[in-house]
């Protein structure tokens, strides 16, 4: 089993309650705009968040930043070719730049493009490129309490009947989201990703894999897909994109860096288009929004990722936040996921209507009470859909110790003690554009 030493420190405070209760009044009830200063614990995200290894400081001096040929693409391109089996690869500045690239290079207008669930940014470029985004989860995806080892993955039955509905020619690829950040983190299984490649192949249409969070999927199909008990985290994540025929990826996930992503194809065709668009968007395809350095870094990080000591501390500190929080009595979405705990809000704080952003209310709460950032993911984030009332707690790569980890399940069973006190929101301002309303709208109490 895997722990970490520390070499740097950061600190960290609680600030008193007063100051609690000031910061979160003048961010409107909006944890988004809260100074990062104000907050105890950060479970805002993973994305960017983590903590680099001495491995990686070490790469950054290494940084080579030519404008093009730089020995540093060759590191990365080497470490994307050994963890993840892609020869073509063109860095971005992070996830949704790569997906500005891929999605913007494949997708055209009227076309309609599957997805185990979009992510947020993902569903926004999809729709960008004129195309329309369809989640297609199975069944008990937004169930938080049904079980189920991969409730992450894909529908398939969907992506024929919308196959039937619009014509296979309307549809130009599959996406595969691993694992499902959408669907409280759930994972994909190989089982699952094999039968999505087989289906593109019918509809002769690529296979997109969007994975950010790649290793921690490969996690869970060494614990829960019989085939693979024995295998490696490496050798299961390089099996599982075997299938894939394209990947986009977030490096501020499971590449363990502050910034950075990329997009790498099989088809050398596509691969031309795709570079094309990149020095467009991104910058020249051998540095594409990343700094030489950066893609050191990126480099290392990538090969960390697969290391199955790692993935195990990483996944093990998520389920042991999702264990201390059930046996406190806090409602959590079962399974927990890998990279973050979801909490169900409407049995949590039962007092607040539907109306009233329940999952929002306990968002403030947790921060008046704790210190301790969330992101709501219910009907604030998503209006409009039908989705449970979900408050994720992410966790940062590498970054939290035990008694972080104790003082948010404490401050969680101290909001469900006053649960009934909790007062629900109401919008007073916010954006022209619904979709992105959470991350900049102003709230007050009810
Ligand atoms: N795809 C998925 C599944 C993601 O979770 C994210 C980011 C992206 C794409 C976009 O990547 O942020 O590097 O541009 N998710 C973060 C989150 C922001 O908090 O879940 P990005």
């Amino acid at each position: 089993m895997r722990s970490y030493l520390s070499k740097m420190v950061s600190s960290t405070r609680l600030p008193p309650r007063e100051e609690r209760e000031t910061a979160i009044e003048a961010a409107g009830y909006n944890v988004f705009n809260l100074d990062a200063e104000a907050v105890y614990i950060d479970l805002l995200t993973d994305s960017g968040t983590g903590t680099m290894s001495d491995e990686q400081w070490a790469a950054l001096f290494r940084g080579d930043e030519a404008y093009a040929g730089s020995s540093s693409f060759s590191a990365f391109e080497d470490a994307v070719e050994s963890v993840m089996g892609f020869e073509h690869v063109v860095p971005a500045h992070q996830g949704r730049g790569a997906e500005n690239v891929l999605y913007g290079t494949l997708f055209e207008d009227g076309d309609v493009v599957p997805n185990n669930t979009h992510f947020d940014t993902t569903r926004a470029h999809v729709a960008n490129a004129g195309a329309n985004p369809v989640d297609c989860p199975v069944e008990d995806a937004m169930d938080p309490d049904a079980p189920g080892d991969f409730k992450g993955n894909l529908d398939l039955d969907c992506v024929r009947a919308l196959a039937d509905e619009h014509g296979a020619e309307s549809i130009p690829a599959i996406v595969l989201t691993i694992t499902n950040n959408s669907a409280a983190g759930q994972p994909v299984s190989v089982e699952n990703t094999r039968e999505a490649s087989a289906l593109a192949e019918e509809l002769d249409v690529p296979l997109v894999v969007d994975a950010c969070r790649f290793a921690e999927n490969a996690h869970f199909v060494k614990q829960r897909e019989a085939e693979f008990a024995n295998a490696s985290v490496a050798e299961i994540a390089r099996e599982q994109l075997s299938y894939a025929d394209a990947v986009v990826m977030s490096a501020k996930k499971d590449g363990i860096t502050n910034i950075g992503g990329f997009v790498a194809v099989r088809d050398p065709d596509l691969f031309e288009q795709v570079k094309q668009r990149a020095i467009l968007y991104e910058g020249f395809t051998t540095y594409g929004g990343m700094a030489g350095r950066d893609l050191e870094a990126l480099a290392v990080g990538l090969r960390e990722a697969v290391e199955d000591e790692y993935v195990t501390q990483r996944v093990g500190q998520t389920q042991a936040l999702g264990d201390a929080l059930d046996a406190a009595g806090v409602p959590i979405y079962q399974p927990v996921g890998g990279h973050a705990v979801y909490l169900d809000a409407e049995k949590m704080v039962p007092e607040v209507p539907a109306s009233q952003f329940p999952g929002q209310a306990l968002v403030v709460e947790l921060y008046r009470q704790g210190g301790v950032r969330a992101v709501e993911l219910g009907s604030f984030a998503f209006p409009g859909t039908d989705r449970p009332e979900l408050v994720r707690l992410a966790l940062p790569r590498r970054t939290y110790h035990r008694e972080h980890i104790d003082h948010v399940v404490e401050t969680a069973a101290a909001v469900l003690e006053t649960a009934d006190s909790v007062p629900g929101y109401e919008i007073v301002a916010e954006p022209p554009n619904e979709e992105l309303r959470h991350f900049s709208a102003e709230l007050k109490p009810v």
